[in-house]
């Protein structure tokens, strides 16, 4: 009895000795990759692909780190929250990569930036670099919050060379357009101050995002949408050949696209200006990005009806990468209130 107790013990103190060993070099060896040696993310068809290893991950979004860490007294919170997700076993980060033209605005005026602010995402990049988590950067905002394209039209207004005061000019107007390809080009060209690393050369960055949630409504057609899209992706491929490029879209299917115009939340989904499958199929887009906000985008508020729309949607989306696209599709926002 007494023998067997022992050998038992012994057990017991050995796979506590394994379990300690794994826990402290298995982190440390995971740190050390993240650290010192992270490789870009690439994609294989349906596939992320990292190390030649197809790569699956968890992820959360935060829009506010670089506005958080333009106060240096603010940036141990970035790092805190950077570690509490790395510690849940989450290892992309989707965050905003612009301000234009409001409070601690990144762009002040087209072309013109603050440097403190600069500074501050420099920071957001390295800081996840030492975490090993990778960021999906925003380029710009279709909605209002942090300036978006509502900013870009003013501008063009008070400089005198705006052909309309659509806010959808924003995505027609060469003079805009030219904003934007600036402010991508300044972006994706900035030295970071703390890593001496190019943002277009850190591995750190899984992906651009065009645009959050880009819906451009004077079109339905969709044509003025895919045409932007066609020549920012270009551009940014023009600059930037080492990493992955995905629109930023809701996942509306416009109104041609009859195979799948059942699965929208709503009527007015498809007149949004966007089409998923065709937005997504452009040969410089790598990968579909799709949201989910059930009762948000419907007026029936039952969360059974709900909770099927979810299910449906979602496998309409994945069908379209697998079979049509033949690109990954990665849930980037979902919410219920
Ligand atoms: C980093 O990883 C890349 C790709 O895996 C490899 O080619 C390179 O030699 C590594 N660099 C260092 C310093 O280990
Ligand atoms: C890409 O995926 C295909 C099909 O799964 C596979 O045969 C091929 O080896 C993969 N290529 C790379 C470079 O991983
Ligand atoms: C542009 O969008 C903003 C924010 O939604 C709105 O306040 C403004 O009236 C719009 N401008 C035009 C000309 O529609």
């Amino acid at each position: 009895m007494l023998g067997g107790n022992g050998r038992l013990y012994a057990i017991i103190g050995f796979a506590s000795c394994l379990v300690f060993i794994y826990m402290s070099f298995g982190d440390l060896w995971i740190n050390f990759h993240g650290r010192t040696n992270l490789s870009f993310v690439k994609r294989n068809g349906t596939q992320f692909i990292v190390d030649g290893r197809p790569f699956y991950f968890n992820g959360w979004n935060s829009y506010w780190m670089m506005d958080q860490c333009v106060e240096e007294s603010s940036r141990p919170r970035i790092r805190e929250m950077l570690q509490t997700g790395a510690k849940m076993g989450l290892t992309v980060c989707r965050t905003w990569a612009f301000n234009d033209g409001t409070y601690n605005a990144l762009q002040i005026s087209p072309g013109k930036f603050d440097e403190r602010v600069f500074r501050a995402l420099d920071y957001v990049i390295a800081e996840a670099r030492q975490q090993g988590i990778r960021l999906i950067l925003s380029l710009v905002n279709n909605l209002q919050a942090y300036g978006g394209k509502t900013q870009y039209v003013k501008w063009a207004w008070e400089e005198g060379v705006a052909l309309s005061s659509s806010n959808d000019s924003f995505f027609y107007d060469p003079a805009i357009r030219h904003y934007f390809k600036n402010y991508v080009k300044r972006v994706l060209t900035r030295k970071n101050t703390f890593t001496g690393i190019e943002y277009r050369d850190d591995p750190t960055i899984f992906a651009w995002e065009l645009i959050n949630e880009p819906r451009c409504l004077t079109d339905p057609s969709g044509d003025t949408l895919q045409d932007w899209i066609e020549e920012m992706s270009m551009f940014v491929k023009s600059i930037d050949r080492n990493h992955l490029l995905t629109v930023g879209l809701e996942g509306f299917y416009g109104p041609k696209n009859s195979k799948r115009l059942s699965f929208n939340p709503e009527f007015w989904a498809a007149d949004v200006g966007s089409d998923f499958t065709r937005n997504s199929m452009i040969s410089t887009i790598d990968f579909a990005s799709v949201h989910i906000y059930p009762d948000h985008w419907s007026h029936i508020q039952n969360f059974e009806y709900n909770l099927r729309f979810v299910s449906k949607w979602m496998i309409s989306h994945i069908e379209d990468g697998d079979k049509d696209l033949k690109k990954p599709v990665m849930f980037t926002e979902f919410g219920l209130s």
